[in-house]
């Protein structure tokens, strides 16, 4: 017997990603020595302080109930005290909402706010949820803002029709060009969301993975964001806690209660000791910089980001050193999925920039979360292949 998808099944483009994932798998059944430069997952562990509170609170049993839809009240006032130290900005507890790591909450609010036809405008390239997750699954329809490398990879909202538009996601420190925004285009931003009455969905989950200094914005910090912005966190990178899934959005009430309703209706708060290890992580947070752990595991990145870098411009690959995230958005010179494909035959996985969008065409995405003698192997294989 087979069954009929729902017609919103249906409409999610083809996966491009299969056929690279098919040989990926092939390799390794083949006991290739694959380095994978490809997956967004951190390879450094949590810090031990993370490791020993989760033991503690995982091991009481009071933590073992059902905790509340909107999140405890602990992990939300822990959520307003980070926003106040980090980024100074004041919110209440009912700003404040838990979410199963950040990718739930990016689909789960257009749930709340997105009619069948409504527009939604994505970033092109961009992490596939805003598009996928949120929009096509809520019948919604996914209009493309191009990020063009002549414009540093920022929206033009000069050129955007608004008319039929009622939500905007946007994404810096940026997966996956890894470009950042400062803040006179955020403000450009949130008047436009607020000019032309658009949710705006900001999502930070790599405002903590930051080099030479560098600090990451929160959209909040603009003038006139709370009336307009809800704003996606996450304990994922920050912590190197991914599979534990834990984040949280935070903002405008009517926006983070809207997500809350809907969330009510689908799961219930994530598992309360991870809130826990969550309140101990973000108190570790004294002021704007960030904490030890943080220092030292962004100097293990940047190390890597600068071998990776400076050995694909040795090579001849044009690209920048990121500000921000782990990932290097190569210009690969033509098509990205034989670009990926090649790597591939001398054992090593990138990402193909068509993957993320039609924008992302002619670039590749190189992560840099394996050890400096890892990206080193991956480079002489990479200048071997062309
Ligand atoms: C841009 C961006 N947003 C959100 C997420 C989701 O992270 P999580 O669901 O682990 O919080 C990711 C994960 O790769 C991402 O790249």
């Amino acid at each position: 017997m087979s069954f009929e998808y729902a017609d919103r099944i249906n409409r999610l483009p083809p996966y491009l990603f299969a056929e690279i994932e098919k040989i990926i798998k092939e390799k390794k059944s083949q006991g290739v020595d694959l380095i994978s430069l490809s997956i967004g997952d951190p390879d450094l562990p949590p810090p031990s302080f993370i490791l020993e509170t989760l033991k503690r609170e995982a091991s009481d049993p009071k933590n073992h109930n059902y905790s509340f839809s909107q999140g405890e009240p602990d992990f939300r006032e822990a959520v307003v005290g980070w926003y106040k130290t980090r980024f100074n900005v004041d919110l209440q507890q009912d700003q404040v909402v838990a979410l199963l790591g950040s990718k739930e909450g990016l689909a789960n609010i257009a749930r709340a706010f997105i009619n069948p036809s409504d527009h939604v405008l994505v970033p092109d390239p961009a992490y596939p949820v805003y598009a996928n997750g949120s929009t096509i699954l809520c019948d919604g329809m996914a209009v493309p803002m191009p990020l063009l490398e002549e414009n540093g990879f920022l929206p033009n909202f000069e050129a955007i029709d608004a008319r039929q538009v009622k939500m905007m996601f946007l994404n810096y420190p940026n997966n996956p060009t890894a470009a950042t925004i400062d803040k006179k285009h955020l403000k450009q931003a949130v008047d436009f969301a607020k000019d032309n009455r658009i949710v705006l969905c900001y999502d930070n989950a790599y405002s903590e993975i930051t080099y030479d200094g560098y600090q990451a914005p929160s959209i909040l910090e603009i003038d006139g964001a709370m009336d307009v912005a809800v704003e996606f966190h996450s304990l994922s990178k920050t912590f190197n806690m991914t599979g534990d899934r834990i984040g949280f959005a935070v903002g405008n009430k009517q926006l983070v209660a809207g997500l809350t309703k809907i969330k009510s209706q689908i799961d219930s708060g994530p598992p309360v000791y991870t809130q826990k290890v969550a309140v101990k992580a973000l108190s570790n947070y004294t002021g704007h910089q960030p904490p030890e752990f943080l220092q030292r595991n962004n100097q293990i990145l940047q190390e890597r980001r600068d071998l990776l870098v400076n050995t694909l411009c040795q090579i001849g690959y044009k690209c920048d050193k990121p500000k921000a995230t782990f990932y290097v958005w190569v210009n690969c010179r033509g098509d990205s999925m034989k670009f990926a494909t090649r790597l591939l035959d001398v054992g090593v996985a990138v990402t193909p920039g068509v993957g993320f969008g039609k924008y992302g065409e002619g670039y590749a995405r190189i992560t840099f979360t394996q050890p400096k003698e890892r990206i080193a192997e991956a480079c002489q294989r990479i200048a071997s292949a062309f």
